[in-house]
């Protein structure tokens, strides 16, 4: 079962490699229950990644998919919350159709990451209704049970979802520690118990040939040895008003992401992308690649999500990302996920938008870094709206109308322009966006302009070029004010990249000449034969992004 399209040993897929993510509730309906599942995702496959996308068919040519997750679980975090790690919740289907999944996906040429959520378990996981049965079940300390302080809770930590992050449990008269919500009790991983059950859930997935792991909130795992108060700030909700150097980011994960990269490294090409929810982000997701580049592969860092329509911010977010990481470690990006606003309509600027998404996906897919893709992007989706009475997501519902949840960018994939956007032949667990009779996948397949192209197009040229996949990124410009330009340089090739974020014609002046050669034009947003250079400048047109090859 491993994969056809073989990379180099020196080439890891997952520095190579364009990754997507499919939230599988919302991707396919095969069986009408309204909710996507795995038959739903592997009859889409040749979307993704036909059999024939080396050799020019008209997929998005991705590489791996992230799949959210599939595991059993009461979803009350919709997967987030898995009573099983080692199955697949009948919503979904089962072992046997992941299995047929990760034959057909290999089949294609596309890896499966799939996402394991180890910070907690859901409350009906076996493990915890032993825990919580008495003071002396052998589990007990697989999770997180204190006495309280009088009356009081523990010590002073919030849960991310808003409340206490302690739930007292009447039965055995203790709190019981829960980071998200109280039906996500936190596990105890400084118990080797607890490792070693996990360092098994992570062999049963790469047995069954999964290529890799993507972490969810990992450096959440390991909690202060004392449980001691969070300093206090400022901010709006309880949450904010804490300092998380407590409850986050002990120094005791390095060593166990280290256990985990060796568990990893015993398989050939395997990799974990982790997600750190940290106080210092940029500067912690790079510490753990570890400084021996011995945690994890990729490391996310969401820097991009944050930032507004601005090049300068752009430039200076990813000036950041370079400076922070230790020597050797890989780069990945992201603009949108499950837990964020759809970065189309971040950056929505009426009938723009479109072209916006399209220096968005160029500035992604071309620098230096492994790209995540999140489900529809590129189409261009647009964030759903949710009715109040249709809300699913839980601290949606708690924060309405200050916060809306994260149900809009969890709305289904419009396939085409039937009933359900070709989702599923009943109504789906959330509403398809209201604009899917006109932007769905059919409709930009036939549109030899549209955003869905563009990305093909992209991915395309970076899979054919070394420079777009390994080379160095050298900064054209260090003080942007409209446009980014950039060189990317390997050994065999020099590309230059140049996104202009303005809605007018400008003209980006370059820092240095660039070197006198007969550049071409390999893709571009702008009906254009050849760059125009006047002395140091690029002529780009409004919101032009542009990649050029030397000849
Ligand atoms: C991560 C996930 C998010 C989930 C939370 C708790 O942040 O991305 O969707 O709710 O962890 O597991």
């Amino acid at each position: 079962m491993t994969p056809k399209r073989k990379t180099a040993p020196d080439a890891p897929w997952w520095r190579d490699g364009v990754i997507y993510q499919v939230y599988p509730r919302s991707f396919a309906d095969s069986n009408g229950d309204g909710v996507g599942d795995l038959p739903g995702l592997i009859a889409h496959l040749d979307y993704l990644a036909g059999a024939d996308a080396a050799s020019g068919d008209d997929s998005l040519g991705i590489d791996a998919i992230w799949l959210s997750p599939v595991y059993p679980s009461p979803m009350y975090d919709f997967g987030y919350d898995v009573s099983d790690y080692c199955g697949i919740d009948p919503l979904f289907g089962t072992l046997d159709d992941f299995d047929r999944l990760v034959k057909e996906a290999h089949r294609r040429g596309i890896r499966i990451v799939m996402d394991l959520v180890l910070n907690h378990t859901s409350h009906q996981h076996p493990w915890f209704v032993e825990s919580r049965s008495s003071r002396d079940n052998p589990r007990r300390d697989w999770y997180i049970w204190r006495d309280g302080q009088g009356d009081r809770p523990p010590n002073n930590w919030q849960s991310v979802f808003g409340g206490p992050a302690w739930e007292w449990d009447e039965r055995t008269a203790q709190y019981y520690l829960h980071l998200f919500l109280k039906e996500q009790p936190d596990l105890n991983w400084r118990n080797p118990a607890v490792q070693d059950a996990m360092w098994d859930v992570f062999r049963f997935w790469l047995d069954r040939g999964v290529d890799g792991f993507r972490l969810d909130v990992f450096n959440l795992y390991v909690k202060d040895a004392q449980l001691r108060d969070n300093p206090l700030r400022l901010g709006l909700r309880a949450y904010d008003r804490q300092i998380h150097i407590q409850d986050r980011d002990q120094p005791e994960m390095h060593p166990l992401l280290r256990d985990l990269r060796a568990l990893l490294d015993d398989y050939p090409q395997r990799m974990a992308v982790g997600e750190t929810f940290s106080e210092e982000p940029v500067k912690m997701a790079a510490a753990y690649y570890g400084q021996q580049n011995d945690e994890l592969n990729l490391s996310f860092n969401f820097d991009f999500t944050h930032q507004p329509w601005r090049a300068r911010a752009f430039y200076d977010a990813i000036a950041r990302w370079e400076a922070a990481l230790p020597p050797g470690a890989w780069p990945c990006h992201v603009l949108s996920n499950h837990d964020v606003e759809r970065h189309a309509s971040r950056y929505a600027a009426g009938s723009n938008t479109d072209v916006r998404a399209k220096v968005a996906a160029a500035l992604l897919l071309t620098i230096r870094g492994t790209p995540f893709l999140y489900y529809g992007e590129e189409l261009a989706m647009r964030q759903g709206r949710i009715a109040r009475a249709q809300i699913q997501d839980p601290p949606g519902k708690r924060y309405w109308p200050l916060y809306k949840g994260r149900d809009g960018c969890r709305t289904p994939m419009p396939w085409d322009d039937s009933p359900h956007a070709g989702f599923s032949i009943n109504p789906p667990w959330l509403p398809v966006n209201a604009d899917y009779r006109q932007r769905n996948v059919e409709a930009q397949r036939r549109d030899p302009d549209s955003v869905f192209h563009w990305y093909r197009r992209l991915i395309a040229l970076r899979k054919a070029s070394p420079a777009l996949r390994r080379g160095d990124y050298v900064p054209l410009i260090r003080r942007p004010v409209h446009a980014l330009a950039y060189l990317r340089v390997s050994p065999e090739q020099t590309l230059l990249v140049a996104l202009n974020f303005a809605s007018r014609p400008v003209l980006a002046v370059l820092d240095e000449p660039l070197p006198a050669r007969d550049w071409q034009v390999l893709l571009s947003t702008a009906d254009r034969p050849d760059l125009e250079l006047l002395g140091n400048s690029l002529a780009l047109a409004p919101y032009e992004a542009c990649v050029l090859g030397m000849a």
